[in-house]
């Protein structure tokens, strides 16, 4: 039989019977009885950090994990981990989500624990925590750590983030001035938690939930409320039972459950980034998104969920209108039911218990009665993103989407914040923005700057939107008619990279295309004298990441952590 509890993974000197002897005589120096020791052990994976807003209240949700534990038989042990907030990392989170997976991977697998419950929230963390444990698959629970409260100001609803982008959009035109924003900018964030809207932790808790790695009903309830508390209870309870009757998650994660939550995510209108998170979980268990495959899932999933930034509302509307299950159940018809989930049933189960539970339909709508009847991700392909970019369809202007226009190039993030809002930069409200050198290998792991600023003197005559195209990233608070993650990425020599002023874009959303109307013939040259414009990281993680990062369609992730 397969040891468990503290037996398990022994520290190897050679002797086992020393090294248990060993390992339960310094657990003891922490005061654990004998009894304990002998219980299932529940690792808690904590990623709070005082760098880390969003996960301030984790010592309350560690203390109610550790409560359900108990309470089931177990041995709870909170262990920390890389956490990564989301404001507070350069060059941004992103770089160092793989390393939080590995953290992660390596210390749920080298630790005695018989099951882990992740706690993780801001952006990065939960797929850090998905895809390590997948990789490590030792029986999981996602505990998330849910959205902050809005706040009333001035007699409105205020939420990270949409809003701090609204305002700051206000203040670059002339709107608000300084005074005004410095008091927005105390009215934002204002509880713990994850950003208020269906930015990309919001997705990807909702993510969490749709593959069935969080407990059902989860992902949306705030962070302040005490449900959250109960949730982190339950989720140390049913960890417990894993302990006893395991199921890993690469029982959860499977091709099946990641349409599933493909479908979520289209249907929540949710965050860009959310793509490049789900297809490196997947790729953990050797499962490949094909964007061509989510264009034919976003042409059949409608929008149903009325968030910011492409709706009204915010998370706690969406938990208090029936969270994330109610969103299940009207795409009941287009998802695998037979998917099991962490909570010990089938999603087809689990949406039985649930039959005729109350909806409020301003927040989600019914499946006939949609937002839009289409999901709110597309990828476009052509010369000038050969293996792909995404357009958040949902939250950009649709009369931009059948478009030509002259490209206005910036050759990099240093090149844009030098010469976006000077008076003599040639650009009209028609033009393309492009953006170069931002992508996973620039030297700047592909940052959230692919919403670019619209140029100061086009704000403050009233442009609010216009067709950007990078290889970066966007939050996902942000909105506009923007094209992302465009792949091969300009920094590896990717046709973004020879893009100059005054070339030509075709832009067609319905024909899925986005194409760089410059002769075969003359790319070539352009390509012949082409250099890459990023010196190589020599040592450390930076170069771990530079030689390993792959590119957006694969996630991200390191080439070495996929599933082969
Ligand atoms: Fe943590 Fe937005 S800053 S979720």
């Amino acid at each position: 039989m397969a040891a468990k509890g503290l037996s398990k993974g022994l520290t190897n000197y050679g002797d086992a019977g020393f090294s248990l002897y060993l390992r339960r005589s310094f657990a003891k120096s922490m005061g654990y009885s004998g009894e304990m020791l002998a219980r299932p052990v529940v690792g808690i994976a904590d990623s709070k950090s005082g760098f880390n807003n969003c996960h301030r209240h984790f010592p309350e949700l560690i203390e109610a994990v550790k409560r359900g534990v108990l309470a089931a038989g177990g041995l709870p042990i909170d262990f920390p981990t890389v956490s990564l907030g989301e404001v507070f990392l350069s060059p941004t989170s992103m770089m160092f989500r793989n390393l939080m997976s590995i953290d992660v991977e390596e210390m749920v697998r080298a630790q005695p624990m018989d099951a882990v419950v992740l706690i993780g929230g801001c952006d990065k963390t939960v797929p850090a925590q998905l895809m390590g444990a997948a990789s490590a698959d030792v029986p999981a629970v996602q505990l998330l750590a849910g959205p902050m409260m809005p706040t009333s100001f001035r007699g409105e609803r205020l939420g990270a983030c949409t809003d701090c982008r609204r305002f700051w959009a206000m203040h670059r035109a002339g709107k608000v001035d300084a005074k005004g924003i410095e008091e927005v900018e105390g009215n934002l964030a204002t509880t713990a938690g994850t950003c208020a809207v269906m930015g990309t932790a919001s997705t990807m808790a909702s993510i969490a939930e749709a593959l069935g790695m969080a407990l059902p009903g989860s992902a949306a309830i705030p962070a302040v409320h005490a449900d959250r508390l109960r949730a982190a209870e339950a989720s140390g309870r049913r960890a417990v039972e894993l302990t006893r009757s395991p199921i890993k998650p690469s029982e959860i994660i499977n091709e099946k459950s990641v349409e599933n939550a493909l479908r979520v995510l289209l249907a929540i209108g949710g965050s860009t980034n959310a793509i490049v998170h789900l297809t490196a979980i997947a790729g953990r268990v050797g499962v490949k998104i094909d964007l061509k495959r989510l264009n034919v899932f976003s042409d059949s999933t409608p929008v149903l969920v009325d968030l910011k930034p492409t709706g009204q509302h915010y998370m706690s509307d969406l938990y208090a209108a029936g969270g994330v299950g109610a969103v299940l159940r009207e795409l009941k018809p287009l998802l695998h039911l037979d998917c099991m989930t962490v909570a010990g049933e089938t999603l087809g189960e689990r949406l039985k218990h649930e039959e005729g539970a109350w909806v409020d339909r301003t927040v989600v709508r019914k499946f006939d009665e949609p937002l839009s009847p289409q999901g709110g991700l597309v990828a476009l392909f052509g010369t000038l993103a050969p293996n792909g970019a995404i357009l958040k369809r949902s939250a950009a202007d649709p009369t931009l989407f059948e478009k030509e226009g002259r490209a206005v190039v910036f050759s990099s993030l240093d090149d844009l914040a030098a010469r976006v809002d000077t008076p003599e930069l040639d650009i009209k409200a028609d033009d393309f923005m492009v953006l170069q050198n931002a992508g996973p290998k620039s030297g700047y792991a592909m940052p959230e700057a692919g919403y670019l600023p619209i140029p100061q003197k086009l704000a403050r005559a009233g442009v609010k939107d216009m067709v950007r195209i990078s290889d970066a990233r966007m939050s996902g608070t942000a909105y506009g008619t923007i094209v992302l993650h465009v792949s091969p990425e300009s920094a590896i020599g990717g046709p973004l990279a020879l893009v100059k002023n005054g070339d030509r874009i075709k832009l067609s959303v319905r024909d899925r295309k986005i194409d760089l109307l410059v002769s075969d013939v003359e790319l070539q040259k352009r390509k012949s004298a082409w250099r890459a414009p990023s010196e190589t990281p020599t040592r450390g993680y930076a170069k771990l990441y530079m030689d390993h990062v792959l590119q957006a369609e694969h996630g991200c992730d390191f080439d070495f952590l996929r599933k082969a």
